[in-house]
């Protein structure tokens, strides 16, 4: 039965039988294909039940979506109620609610509850405490959580407020950076993030999240252009073709290349295919520190490899997978050479008195910024997810012109400088 002839018998009032047929579909032991009622190609969810209670006989008419969505999800299907969502939890504000007593606001530690595995993998991940740090520094974070942090990621939570977020000031912050960085935000109840941000509050999908527009609304941009990367590459165009009979709802703890024969960026930084482990911990199987201006191995490299390259491996044979991690190293480590030549320049106009100390007033500043943080980093994301485009046009050709532009506007501030020494 099409999702659309679903959703027309539940309008024309047969909301129970058709609840009652998906629910009786969901019984563990009937396969990954018959998971939330049977396989419909494409849909986003393929489940329904229908809500009742207090709740939900209530926001039916004041926020009707909210139950809605809610009706979709596999937590309504196994009898997670509103209230256990929107409980308080130990730190949180409490607020009496239509004879209810509710949390003002939710937060990653709502989930966490019946979810400890999932939570603990993200909390160790760049996702939590760096994500924020990266905006903020190390404020706002507990004693505990900034060793925690430290202990996974040394350098990246206990450090200064971000530098170019303080020059562009407050409202840029709230409606801009802490948009994307507040992934990793910390709560007042003590726990990180968000677990929303993939899932959404009510949908609860696992489809959506490995949808890569998902990921997508904050990787992307030329600054951390991965989605425009994504749809460039083979699997990229070959998901747009074929995610209508890709079966995205599919079981993680049984997701198979039958299910999805196309990787998206779930499958390669978060799932367990075929056997795998599936990881919220998105640092798990990365082995350089791509985003940085230089970027060196991770500490844990080889493991990051190897956990990456497994997930490869169960679509494409050994050769050509090392193959294109040769060639992809060898783009980080040109870059590097690049970007060194540049960060000399920058360096050496510094230390003859020809720049300010302060970040972020000069506008050869933003034009090294510039040379590394988007071009730089594109042409290294694109060798590793199959941009070609990106390696090139958007990265190396940019690095040549900006790198022309660099010395050009250093040779003028020297020249001036000169004429200033020499005036009477
Ligand atoms: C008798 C009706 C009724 C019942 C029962 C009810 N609500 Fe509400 N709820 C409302 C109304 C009305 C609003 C305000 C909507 C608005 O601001 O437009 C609201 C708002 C909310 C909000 C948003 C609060 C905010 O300040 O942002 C949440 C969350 C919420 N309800 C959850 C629940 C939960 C969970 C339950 C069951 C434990 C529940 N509600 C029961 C009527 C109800
Ligand atoms: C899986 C957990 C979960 C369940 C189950 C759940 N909610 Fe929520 N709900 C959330 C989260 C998370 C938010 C965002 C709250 C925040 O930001 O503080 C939210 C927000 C809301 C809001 C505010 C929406 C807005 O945009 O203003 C309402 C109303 C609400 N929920 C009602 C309900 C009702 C009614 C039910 C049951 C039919 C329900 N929720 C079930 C997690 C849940
Ligand atoms: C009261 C316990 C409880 C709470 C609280 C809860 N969940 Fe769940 N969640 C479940 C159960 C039970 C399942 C079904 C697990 C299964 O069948 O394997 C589930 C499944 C899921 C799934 C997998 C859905 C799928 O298609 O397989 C996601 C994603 C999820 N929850 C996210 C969340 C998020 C995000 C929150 C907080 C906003 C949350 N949950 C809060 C109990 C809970
Ligand atoms: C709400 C915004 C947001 C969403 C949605 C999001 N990310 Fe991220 N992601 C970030 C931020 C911010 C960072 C940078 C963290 C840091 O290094 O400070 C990041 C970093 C990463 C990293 C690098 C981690 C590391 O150790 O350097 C990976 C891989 C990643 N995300 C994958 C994903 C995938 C896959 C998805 C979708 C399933 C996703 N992200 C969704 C904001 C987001
Ligand atoms: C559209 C979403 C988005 C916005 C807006 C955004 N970022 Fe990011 N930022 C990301 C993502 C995604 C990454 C991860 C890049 C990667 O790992 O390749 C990132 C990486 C970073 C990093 C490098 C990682 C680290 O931990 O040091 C810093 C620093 C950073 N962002 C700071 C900021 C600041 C400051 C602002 C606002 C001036 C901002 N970002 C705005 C999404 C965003
Ligand atoms: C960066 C995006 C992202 C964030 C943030 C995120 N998830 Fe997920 N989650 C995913 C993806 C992708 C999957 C499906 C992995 C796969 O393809 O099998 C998933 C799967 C799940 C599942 C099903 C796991 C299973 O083995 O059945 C649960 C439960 C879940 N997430 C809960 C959470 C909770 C709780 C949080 C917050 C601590 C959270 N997620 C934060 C992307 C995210
Ligand atoms: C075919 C597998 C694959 C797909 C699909 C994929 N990635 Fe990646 N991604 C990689 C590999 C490989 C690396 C580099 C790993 C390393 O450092 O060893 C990488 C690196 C990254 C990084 C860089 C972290 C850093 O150090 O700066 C981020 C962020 C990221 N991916 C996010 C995404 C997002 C978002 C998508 C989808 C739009 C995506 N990826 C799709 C394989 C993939
Ligand atoms: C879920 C399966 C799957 C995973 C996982 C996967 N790929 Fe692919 N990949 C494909 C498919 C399917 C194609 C298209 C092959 C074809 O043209 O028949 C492809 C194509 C490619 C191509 C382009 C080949 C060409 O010449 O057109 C490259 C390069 C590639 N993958 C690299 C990788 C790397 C590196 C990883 C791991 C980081 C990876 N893939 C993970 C399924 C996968």
């Amino acid at each position: 039965m099409p999702f659309k002839a679903v959703f027309v018998s539940v309008t024309l009032g047969t909301a129970l039988i058709v609840a009652a047929f998906m629910l009786n579909a969901r019984r563990p032991g009937l396969g990954n294909r018959s998971r939330g009622g049977p396989f419909l190609a494409g849909q986003p969810s393929a489940s329904f039940v229908r809500a009742t209670g207090k709740c939900a006989e209530c926001h039916r008419h004041e926020t009707a979506a909210v139950v809605h969505q809610y009706e979709m999800s596999v937590h309504a299907a196994k009898g997670v109620s509103c209230l256990d969502c929107h409980s308080p939890v130990e730190g949180q504000i409490e607020i009496a609610h239509s004879g209810f007593t509710i949390a003002r606001h939710l937060t990653a530690a709502n989930c966490r509850t019946c979810h400890t595995t999932e939570y603990e993998q993200y909390v160790r991940s760049r996702h939590a405490a760096p994500a924020w740090a990266a905006v903020a520094g190390s404020q706002g974070f507990t004693a505990e959580q900034i060793a925690f942090g430290e202990k996974h990621h040394p350098g990246w939570v206990d450090r200064p407020a971000n530098a170019l977020a303080q020059a562009e000031g407050p409202s840029a912050i709230t409606s801009g950076c802490a948009e994307c960085h507040d992934i990793g935000k910390p709560n007042l109840d003590g726990s990180l993030g968000t677990c929303t941000a993939c899932h959404a509050r009510h949908a609860s999908s696992v489809s959506l999240a490995r949808r890569p527009e998902t990921c997508g609304q904050c990787h992307m941009g030329p600054d951390h252009s991965q989605l425009e990367i994504y749809h460039e590459s083979k699997h990229g165009v070959l998901y747009n073709d074929q995610q209508h009979i890709m079966n995205l709802s599919a079981d993680p703890k049984h997701l198979t290349t039958k299910d999805m024969s196309v990787p998206t960026c779930s499958t390669c930084h978060m799932s367990g295919l075929d056997g795998l482990k599936v990881t919220h911990d998105t640092t798990e199987r990365l082995s350089y520190f791509l985003f940085a201006a230089v970027s060196d191995k991770r500490p844990a490299f080889q493991r990051g490899q190897t956990e990456m390259k497994e997930v490869c491996l169960k679509c494409h044979s050994k050769t050509p997978i090392d193959r294109f991690y040769d060639e992809a190293a060898q783009v980080v480590s040109d870059t590097n050479e690049k970007v060194r030549v540049a960060a000399e320049i920058i360096r050496g106009l510094r230390d003859d008195g020809l720049l300010t100390p302060k970040p972020f007033d000069e506008p050869i500043e933003f034009l090294y910024f510039d040379l590394w943080h988007y071009y730089g980093r594109t042409a290294k994301h694109g060798a590793f997810m199959g941009g070609a485009d990106f390696v090139q046009w958007h990265g190396n050709y940019e690095l040549l012109l900006k790198t022309t532009e660099l010395r050009k506007m250093a040779e003028e501030l020297r020249a001036k400088h000169e004429t200033q020494q020499s005036a009477p």
